[in-house]
């Protein structure tokens, strides 16, 4: 039985490397027309894909990633809203550039993603939206309060999206990972030799999760999925 992702057309935001990248890959294995949208507008090499140069703060930006995504491919059917950075540290002492750099690309990117591409997924009748959010959209953490801003809002912004989309025959889903071993907030809270890298999930464990939620039957939609590798603790 052929794939339903064959022949279906995605736009995955942050496609570059980490999370983006292993969903763009695994999307593109299988069969699907995928346009791989970064700031470094890297192709990762995939025969057929489209790389497209595109800051998702930057809401003209987005509309043009995705209004190429549908002169290339002719439609839109999974739109995945993926980039995002992270910058732990008391509120107090995070430089505003950081701060910022957390609403505008986490959250607004978010925004500006759905915004650019619901006509597209409710005019081919259904399709998908997916918000690549985190437990630190469900749970609050030490250090992480404009982390966890960023994602308590992408979460509540894709569940309501659920309310307005359901009857449209569009499925709204939050993903919500705990730790993955990427160059995620390297530098600004990670390093490269920090001990807990060791026993994160890999960015293909969770894409597997986000192809786990496209392949469900229409008749079926996800609406947040909360999972975590087996050493990470619940924190309630
Ligand atoms: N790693 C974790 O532990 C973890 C856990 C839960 C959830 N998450 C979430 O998973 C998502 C992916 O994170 P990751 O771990 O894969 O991080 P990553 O390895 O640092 O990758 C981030 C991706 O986002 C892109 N990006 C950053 N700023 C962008 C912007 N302004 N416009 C467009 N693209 C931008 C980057 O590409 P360019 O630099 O080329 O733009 C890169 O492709 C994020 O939303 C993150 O919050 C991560």
């Amino acid at each position: 039985m052929p794939s339903p992702l064959q022949d279906r057309i995605a736009f995955v935001t942050g496609a570059s490397r980490g999370v983006g990248a292993a969903v763009a890959r695994q999307l593109h294995a299988a069969g699907t027309r995928v346009a791989l949208a970064s700031r470094s507008g890297d192709d990762l090499g995939l025969d057929g894909a489209l790389g497209l140069t595109c800051d998702v703060a930057d809401r003209a930006q987005v509309d043009a990633a995705i209004a190429a995504t549908v002169e290339r491919f002719g439609a839109l059917d999974i739109a995945v809203a993926n980039a995002g950075v992270g910058a732990y540290g008391d509120f107090v002492d995070l430089p505003w550039d950081k701060v910022q750099a957390m609403i505008d690309i986490n959250l607004m990117g978010t925004l500006h993603t759905a915004r650019a591409a619901i006509p597209h997924l409710i005019s081919r009748g259904g399709g998908d939206l997916l918000a690549v959010a985190s437990v630190a959209g469900l749970r609050a953490f030490p250090g992480e309060s404009v982390y966890n801003a960023s994602k308590f809002g992408q979460v509540g912004f894709i569940r309501s999206l659920d309310h307005e989309l359901r009857d449209k025959g569009v499925r709204c889903t939050n993903i919500c990972p705990g730790g993955v071993a990427t160059d995620f907030a390297m530098g600004d809270g990670r390093t490269p030799d920090m001990p807990e890298l060791e026993g994160m999930m890999t960015p293909d464990e969770v894409a597997e999760v986000v192809l786990f939620a496209l392949t469900r039957p229409r008749s079926v939609r996800i609406l947040t999925t909360s999972f975590r590798p087996a050493g990470e603790g619940s924190w309630g």
